[in-house]
């Protein structure tokens, strides 16, 4: 039996991603269509406690769907893992009458959104906004698609000047605990091999390989480097490299905060038009506390609860086919 849902808050939490504008715009326009007041949470579950909290008319809306960031502001707030937080959170909510929450963010923001929905009774759906693409149970998650495109235009400029000098570019990627823009933008990119926090790094196969290469005159090569990797990052990986290799004119690019900008990809647009749309067509019909994701092509939806759990696969075969391309 459903549950009648009249009020409905939404938030982006973590960091922000490409994307998280359009859906936002898509949570308030189905809400506002189906007669629905949306609210937006400023600066994430921050202001669910400092009730910062206004109400978004479908015009409010207007114009974002093309912008990087998000018009609500993100945070990562320690608060909320406290049941005070969570409490005083709920009150805030409860003031205004909000019944069902939109939670876009990645899997930390998913945990919060977890905790509060066993201890209280307001809805929550969760939409996966993150670069990292370290979600499970969705093959894209908002703004991954933006970010490893930026990586992508970025490494093929270094590589004209890498190609200028005949040098070798560690370039390092964003990716904490997760490879994947390192391992899309570098197969995308012809990069001699990808470094990424799931695997460990074998930084003497890396110069094996790489003198190897250098005795057959391919003095050109691209590393890319997720921030993550267990031998240090970038740099330490480039120091590495120099020391052993002199003869290598070596050099170091770290991309950073710019893969998180800019207008988002048609993709992502779409995507997150087609979640946000969905997680309100959600709580009209009484699902909650799950994760909206597109998995071949259809809505699927995950338990919050196992989201926060599972991380995408990470296919063996992909560093296999950078191997055997960048030879
Ligand atoms: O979660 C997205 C992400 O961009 C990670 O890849 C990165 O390690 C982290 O955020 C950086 O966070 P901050 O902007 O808080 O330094």
């Amino acid at each position: 039996m459903a549950t009648k849902v009249n009020k409905i808050g939404v938030l982006t939490s973590g960091g922000d991603a490409p994307g998280m504008n359009a859906a936002i715009r898509a949570v308030v326009r189905t809400a506002t269509y189906n007669g629905l007041e949306a609210f937006g949470i400023m600066r994430g579950f921050m202001g669910m406690i400092d009730d910062d909290i206004v109400p978004m008319p479908s015009r409010s809306v207007a114009n974002i769907i093309q912008r990087g960031g998000t018009i609500l502001k993100t945070a990562r707030c320690k608060e909320f893992y406290e049941r005070e937080g969570r409490e005083k959170a709920y009150k805030n909510l409860k003031k205004l009458g909000i019944d069902g929450l939109v939670i876009i963010g990645g899997d930390g923001s998913f945990r919060g959104a977890d905790l509060f929905s066993r201890e209280f009774d307001i809805p929550c759906i969760g939409l996966p906004g993150t670069i990292d693409k370290d979600i499970a149970g969705t093959d894209f998650t908002i703004g991954f698609d933006t970010a490893v495109n930026t990586a992508v235009e970025a490494i093929d400029k270094i590589r004209d000047t890498a190609d200028a000098h005949d040098r070798l570019f560690i370039i390092e990627v964003m990716g904490r605990d997760a490879g994947y823009i390192a391992l899309h933008s570098g197969i995308a990119t012809g990069a001699e091999t990808v470094l990424i926090p799931e695997r460990k790094t074998d930084v003497e196969e890396i110069v094996r390989s790489l003198q190897e290469k250098e005795r057959r005159k391919k003095l050109v090569n691209i590393i890319v480097v997720a921030e993550g990797e267990d031998f240090g990052g970038g740099n330490e990986v480039a120091k590495f490299i120099a020391e052993r290799m002199p003869n290598a004119d070596t050099r170091v690019c770290i991309l950073g905060h710019i893969q998180r900008g800019g207008s988002p990809s048609c993709l992502d647009r779409l995507i997150a038009s087609r979640m946000g749309y969905s997680a309100v067509e959600s709580l009209m019909i009484g699902r909650h506390n799950v994760m909206v994701g597109i998995l071949n092509n259809r809505m699927y939806y995950t338990p919050l609860e196992k989201a926060v759990k599972a991380k995408q696969k990470l296919s063996d075969d992909w560093l296999k086919i950078i191997r055997i391309l960048a030879s």
